[in-house]
């Protein structure tokens, strides 16, 4: 497995396909000022496949499809299914807004895809509007229900938390859990970019502490689930009786840096080293020019021996030059 020069090993990749949204969740993406890739810049399908045979050929296990929103790229279930023919590859999964799914997930289920995360910020149809601006709840239901009838399990939902916003939510989305088999995961915003969205993320943040004090005196004591991967990112419990599990997600009250097991590839083709920096190595030119599986694989090897050891978020640092819609978390 390839090992970073802190002893972390990196064995998940996470492919961002498209850095467009069908949403603008006022953390993530602002209403102007957005300046996305032209489409010959996007790695084609072919490409991506590229990327994930060298991947496995490095020793990688795991891969996430991710944005902006990963749904609008034409060619997803195609992406899919070349994944899924890679040999060696162990899981394939998708972290997405839902809406799409209606109409997508029987067709991803059966090209390969194994699970989905699907990001839902309140249940208050009026809040879905505030937080996830063009976000429409009847629609991001459906598309949750679809996940589930299409096998796309265990489902998870991911929330983030922004005050004056949604931190009163948490309570009812924690109570999914009491009667479902899905995991809830509230996750701490964090501020990347320059831009607005970054201003949001750092003025609206809630730390995971209030978040979990705010559940427990609502629905009774939570119960910590021993980890079953040591880098899983989100600490889980249970509530009492609740057939699902609820996550804490803490990258910057509780940072977890130390057991990152993550690479990402960013949808114009390049290794980004760490969510929280801006260090890249471009790996589209090589393959544009002829480069195969092997020289991929050794551009991979050395963006994970270039790893930065963690992010800098306790010194007010963060990325410049990239913004989340661009990395996809
Ligand atoms: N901080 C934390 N999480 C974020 N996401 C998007 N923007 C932020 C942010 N600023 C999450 C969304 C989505 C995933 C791609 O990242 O919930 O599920
Ligand atoms: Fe789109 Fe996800 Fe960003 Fe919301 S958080 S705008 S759904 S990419």
């Amino acid at each position: 497995m390839p090992t970073d020069r802190f002893g972390r090993e990196i064995d998940y990749l996470r492919i961002s396909l498209i850095d467009h949204c069908n949403l603008r969740c006022i953390y993530c993406m602002p209403l102007t000022g957005l300046r996305f890739a032209p489409s010959a810049e996007l790695l084609t399908a072919a490409e991506i496949e590229t990327v994930g045979r060298a991947a496995v050929a490095a020793g990688f296990r795991r891969v996430r499809l991710t944005g902006g929103e990963p749904t609008l790229r034409t060619d997803l279930v195609e992406i899919v299914s070349r994944l899924a023919s890679v040999s060696g590859m162990g899981d394939i999964a998708m972290t997405t807004n839902g809406i799409l799914l209606p109409q997508l997930a029987p067709d991803l289920k059966r090209a390969g895809l194994r699970r989905v995360n699907i990001h839902i910020d309140t249940l208050n149809p009026e809040r879905v509007r505030q937080i996830m601006r063009w976000g429409d709840l009847a629609r991001i239901w459906d598309g949750i229900r679809a996940a589930e009838a299409a096998g796309l399990t265990p489902l998870k939902l991911n929330t983030v938390v922004v005050r004056d916003y949604n931190d009163q939510d948490v309570v009812e989305l924690a109570a999914l859990t009491l009667e479902r088999d899905w995991h809830v995961r509230f996750i701490e915003l964090m501020p990347l970019g320059v831009d607005e969205a970054a201003a949001v993320a750092r003025r609206q943040f809630v730390s995971n502490r209030d978040t979990r004090r705010r559940i427990e005196q609502a629905l009774g004591a939570l119960t910590p689930l021993a980890s079953q991967n040591p880098s899983d990112e989100s600490k889980n419990f249970r509530l009492p009786r609740a057939r699902g599990v609820i996550g804490f997600i803490s990258p910057v009250s509780e940072p977890y840096c130390g057991s990152c097991n993550r690479m990402r590839l960013t949808a114009d083709g390049r290794f980004h080293l760490c969510l929280l920096n801006d260090d890249e190595l471009d790996v589209k030119r090589a393959i544009r020019s002829g480069g195969g599986i092997p020289v991929v694989r050794d551009i991979l090897l050395r963006a994970v021996t270039a790893k930065p050891v963690g992010h800098k978020l306790d010194r007010g640092e963060s990325t410049e030059r990239r913004d989340m819609y661009q990395l996809g978390g």
